[in-house]
């Protein structure tokens, strides 16, 4: 008879059970060790793992002999109270059913134990996705997905949805992936901004959006993929893009506290901390960066980009200065940014977010001058043909306005101190990599 999957319980609340009570239990067989009179079978499911004890009078043994690591299977036992783990429970097995067999021939070990390489994991990802590391790391940005829907919405934010294919693109041109599109060639899109800034101008005032972008980036690095999940705000009547940091501040002490309040057990698990910051979070100029890092041995020039290394390095450099991980980086060079972003001369309203040494999104105060807007569109050397689907509505009245676009697997990647994007993301993208 097969066993009742609707009485079944986790096995965490095993751990909660007293000794002798039936229970039933259902999820993967993830080790085996069979002595022929004795067998113990650990039990995963998504809440954890628990021992299962075979005793010599279980009727089962014959397939006990059979079963391969990884199948899964529903038992009947009683809980106990463990003897190899003080205070734990274990469970003495009664029935047990064979749901679905695993092929014994795992490609990878699932535990880690035996260490993978990361193409071969991916490659695996169905399987490399059952360690339960693996599963915290997808709770974690579970959590601050929810956190950042959570915050916007009790602010009054209103969350849509954008357009994918796309005619222009908003963030350069170097990585914008064509499209066939029956007769035309047409482009993913790589941020929500123009939308964005369009629905500021139909007078919604406070938007979100959490999707995807896509990006033909060149090179593999830890902190880039082709595509990513892109969450965006924009707000208008700004004075100026201070308002904006001041919504991200808030919003991203708020996603901390709420990932240590949900997770701490996943946090535990990945052995990693985070710190709730303080309010505000430092300003800290372009111009400002390029001296501290002079003052360390630095060679850059007012004016110049500041490169992955640099930034790691201005990370440390401001960690020891304001004792805090978190800061902005504003008043870019108008020649590091896009064309949407108001400018004053050569500096930029633009800024970056910057978190334990790596930019987190980037945002600004936009332009919303329908002239000076057409003008920056020919400077930075783009068709202003192709942006007037999205300049023809400033001619109607844009209020002020300003926002910000933030890489939710760079959030989480940083949040758990992850080395590779790629650990944040269920089925990366990256330039060799489509499949699975
Ligand atoms: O800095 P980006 O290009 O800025 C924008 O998209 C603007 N529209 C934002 C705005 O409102 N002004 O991208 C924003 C963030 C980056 O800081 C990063 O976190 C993430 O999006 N991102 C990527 N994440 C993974 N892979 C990539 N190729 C990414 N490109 C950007
Ligand atoms: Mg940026």
């Amino acid at each position: 008879m097969a066993l009742d999957l609707h009485q079944r319980i986790t096995t965490k609340e095993v751990q909660h059970r007293t000794d002798g009570e039936d229970v039933i239990l259902a999820g993967w067989a993830a080790e085996i060790r069979n002595l022929g009179k004795i067998a113990f079978i650990t039990l995963r499911d998504r809440e954890g793992v628990v021992q299962l004890t075979a005793l010599k009078d279980f009727a089962q043994f014959a397939l006990l002999n059979e079963l391969a690591k990884e199948s899964v299977i529903a038992i009947h036992g009683k809980v106990q109270t463990s003897k190899q783990k003080a205070g734990g429970k274990e469970v003495i097995l009664h029935d047990i059913e064979l749901i679905a067999k695993s092929d014994p021939n795992l490609p990878i070990d699932i535990s880690g134990t035996i260490p993978t390489g990361l193409d071969k994991r991916l490659d695996n990802r169905f399987l490399d996705l059952r360690n339960p590391r693996n599963l915290a790391i997808f709770k974690v940005r579970s959590i601050v997905n929810w956190s950042l829907r959570n915050f916007l919405a009790k602010e009054g934010f209103i969350e849509m949805q954008t357009p994918k294919i796309i005619s222009a693109g908003a963030e350069g041109g170097a990585t914008l992936f064509p499209v066939t599109y029956y007769d035309k060639t047409v482009y993913l899109a790589q941020s929500q901004q123009l939308y964005k800034q369009m629905m500021m101008i139909a007078g919604f005032e406070k938007i979100f959006e959490i999707g995807p972008s896509f990006r033909a980036e060149k090179s593999h690095t830890m902190r880039h993929l082709t595509e990513f999940t892109h969450f965006d705000f924009e707000l208008s009547f700004v004075k100026d893009e201070d308002d904006v940091l001041k919504v991200i501040e808030r919003m991203f002490v708020q996603v901390c506290k709420d990932v240590n309040e949900a997770c701490a057990e996943q946090l535990k698990l990945l052995g990693t901390t985070v710190e709730v910051p303080n309010i505000p979070f430092p300003r800290i100029t372009h111009a400002q960066a390029i001296d501290l890092l002079n003052a360390e041995g630095g060679k850059l020039r007012h004016g110049d980009d500041i490169g992955t290394e640099d930034e790691k390095k201005l990370g440390d450099i401001v960690k020891k200065k304001y004792d805090t991980e978190v800061y902005f980086l504003t008043k870019f060079p108008y020649a590091l940014r896009t064309f949407y972003t108001m400018t004053h001369g050569d500096i930029s309203r633009g800024f970056d977010f910057e978190y334990r040494g790596e930019e987190l999104a980037s945002g600004a105060q936009r332009e919303h001058r329908h002239d000076v807007l057409c003008k920056q569109i020919v400077e930075k050397g783009l068709k202003a043909k192709d942006f007037t689907f999205y300049t023809d509505p400033f001619k109607f009245g844009a209020p002020p306005h300003g926002g910000f676009g933030m890489g939710v697997d760079r959030l989480t990647k940083k949040l758990l101190n992850l080395e590779n994007i790629r650990d944040a993301v269920l089925f990366p993208r990256d330039p060799e990599r489509v499949v699975p």
